[in-house]
């Protein structure tokens, strides 16, 4: 039997002599509430072991007690395995509303927490304490499914753990999404920011503007090795989502506690779009959907019929993605088109604004309201800083470096830290010559793990509205899903770990643990980068890389 080496590290575990195992005649018990995460748990244990876990059956509850006691209520065990209990316990508020306790002893496996986000960290933390081959798909013969026995109180450090995915500069496959999310869930990330449109490709489905997916959704060829090499390569790409295919994304994910944050990249970054709808740019020109990266120069008009389309379309976001958060981009906005054109500049005099930045703002502003009358909160790249005029309640991603997230925490928003440094996945993970291409930079895991998500100058007020911190892939250089496993892994589980278990980590505990746990991620088949390197499979520039 392993022990434990549970990944993000927990804020306390203690075990205790002796393990629980197991069986086909394992039942799952609920109180009222937690009903739900029975699905999780089964759909967490039952392909690897076979066993269905059914729901206990229920006994009538004795005419004095409470739900818990008809729980805690002693039965007999089967003699092949014991039961696993999922209770909701108001008292366990104290651990916030993703903290949890697990107990397993020889009378059950006991998670409990206050709410259901407790539960489900709970679920995932269960299923690390068994053997790795819990990962697999299905059933695996003679295996041991022996839990040791602990008690594990924990949670999280900070509500904001998230991983940012660009879908635009490659499209990623649906099916490619719950799989990350649940490698997501596996570290205890919570939240999958989706960058679903840029000028490379939009992959957010209207049904009042469909050009976007239909003519915007392909571009007729993407650069080959590095952008400065100006190669390209002659084939078409492209891929949008149905609605559907989002829609049961949110479900998948919230089951699993990971949030969806939409984002849709305005006014910059639009290209795309532009080439569906030209009567969003500034220009007479007609536009393709850009094939270069980088940032292009084509944005957004302001005139009311591109505010009306922004809202439109942000309208429908909101259908599909219920969460409070929604990112409307703001990163940036090239500005020589709007110097260039005379409805621009005319729309400054008439606001009496001050020039091209402020004109951001406003724009800024504008979506701000319309989300905040949905009831909706809006976030943005640190470039929202730069015009003024911030909505209230916005959320600032600080990505070049700390500054912004500093500037907006000490201005009383909420800020997301995720500098490039260490936070951009997209760059290397050694300098090892075997490295992948990748688009710039160094990020290692010891990098990765070593990063303070809250500035030490920052006095306590401001340091209270850091959120958290993210990962980022952005994925001109990261064609395939493979690709992207490659870039996340395991530099995920040192950020998962940054922003779980705070400032008392040791790298060495980490270390020590993370052998375990690339064990798991060897039976999900992850195409992690190994510690000891890139390896043949791995070298030279992008493509998809198999490891087994
Ligand atoms: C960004 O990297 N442009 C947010």
């Amino acid at each position: 039997m392993h022990e434990p080496a549970i990944l993000p590290e927990p804020r306390l575990l203690v075990r205790a002599p002796g393990a629980t195992t197991l069986g086909p005649a394992t039942t799952i018990a609920c109180s009222p509430g937690a009903e739900h995460v029975a699905s999780l748990v089964r759909a967490l244990l039952s392909p690897a072991t076979g066993f269905p876990l059914a729901d206990r059956p229920s006994r009538a509850p004795r005419a004095s007690a409470g739900a818990s006691d008809q729980i805690a209520d002693s039965h007999p065990l089967d003699a092949s395995g014991c039961d696993v209990v999922l209770e909701l316990e108001p008292s366990l508020a104290r651990l916030g509303p993703e903290g949890y306790r697990l107990v397993v002893d020889a009378d059950a496996v006991r998670l409990a927490a206050a709410g259901v986000a407790g539960l489900r960290n709970a679920a995932q933390t269960l299923r690390q304490l068994l053997d790795p081959a819990i990962f697999r798909r299905a059933a695996v013969r003679g295996a041991d499914w022996a839990i040791p026995h602990v008690v594990v109180e924990d949670s999280p450090r900070f509500p904001w753990r998230g991983a940012h995915l660009d879908v635009s500069r490659h499209f990623m496959p649906a099916h490619f999404l719950y799989r990350f999310v649940d490698l997501l869930a596996l570290h205890k990330l919570n939240v999958l920011h989706l960058h679903l449109t840029d000028d490379q490709g939009w992959r957010f489905p209207s049904a009042a503007y469909p050009r976007l997916t239909e003519v915007g959704s392909w571009r007729a060829e993407s650069m080959r090795g590095h952008a400065r090499e100006g190669r390209f390569d002659g084939t078409p790409h492209g891929g949008s989502y149905s609605r559907a295919e989002l829609v049961d994304l949110v479900a998948y994910a919230g089951e699993r506690n990971v949030t969806v944050v939409p984002e849709i990249d305005l006014p910059g970054h639009t290209q795309a779009a532009i080439a569906a709808y030209p009567f969003l740019g500034n220009l007479a020109d007609e536009l393709g959907v850009w094939t270069r990266w980088g940032v292009s120069e084509h944005v957004l008009n302001v005139e009311d019929a591109a505010l009306d389309f922004c809202r439109t379309l942000l309208g429908e976001l909101l259908d599909v993605f219920p969460g409070r958060y929604v990112h409307v981009g703001g990163d940036e906005c090239p500005k020589s088109e709007w110097r260039a054109s005379a409805s621009v500049q005319r729309r400054i005099a008439a606001l009496g604004l001050a020039g091209e930045d402020a004109l951001q703002g406003w724009f800024t502003a504008e979506l701000g309201a319309f989300l905040a009358g949905a009831g909706r909160s809006l976030v943005g790249w640190d470039e929202i800083l730069e015009g003024g005029n911030l909505p209230a309640g916005a959320t600032v991603m600080s990505w070049r470096g700390t500054s912004g997230g500093r500037t907006a925490a000490r201005a009383g928003f909420d800020v997301v830290m995720c500098p490039e440094a260490p936070c951009y996945f997209d760059h290397y993970q050694s300098d090892d010559p075997r490295e992948p291409l990748a688009i710039h930079g160094c990020n290692t895991l010891a990098d990765v793990y070593a990063y303070e998500p809250v500035p030490a100058d920052l006095e306590s007020d401001a340091a209270g509205h850091v959120l958290g911190s993210q990962l980022q892939l952005w994925t001109e250089y990261l064609p395939e899903p493979a690709d992207v496993e490659y870039m996340a892994f395991p530099r995920a589980a040192a950020l998962a770990e940054v922003t779980w278990s705070g400032p008392g980590r040791d790298l060495a505990r980490f270390t020590d643990r993370l052998g375990s746990h690339l064990a798991r991620l060897d039976e999900l088949g992850v195409n992690y980068r190994p510690l000891a390197g890139p390896q043949p499979w791995q070298e030279g520039g992008t493509g998809v890389r198999k490891r087994h």
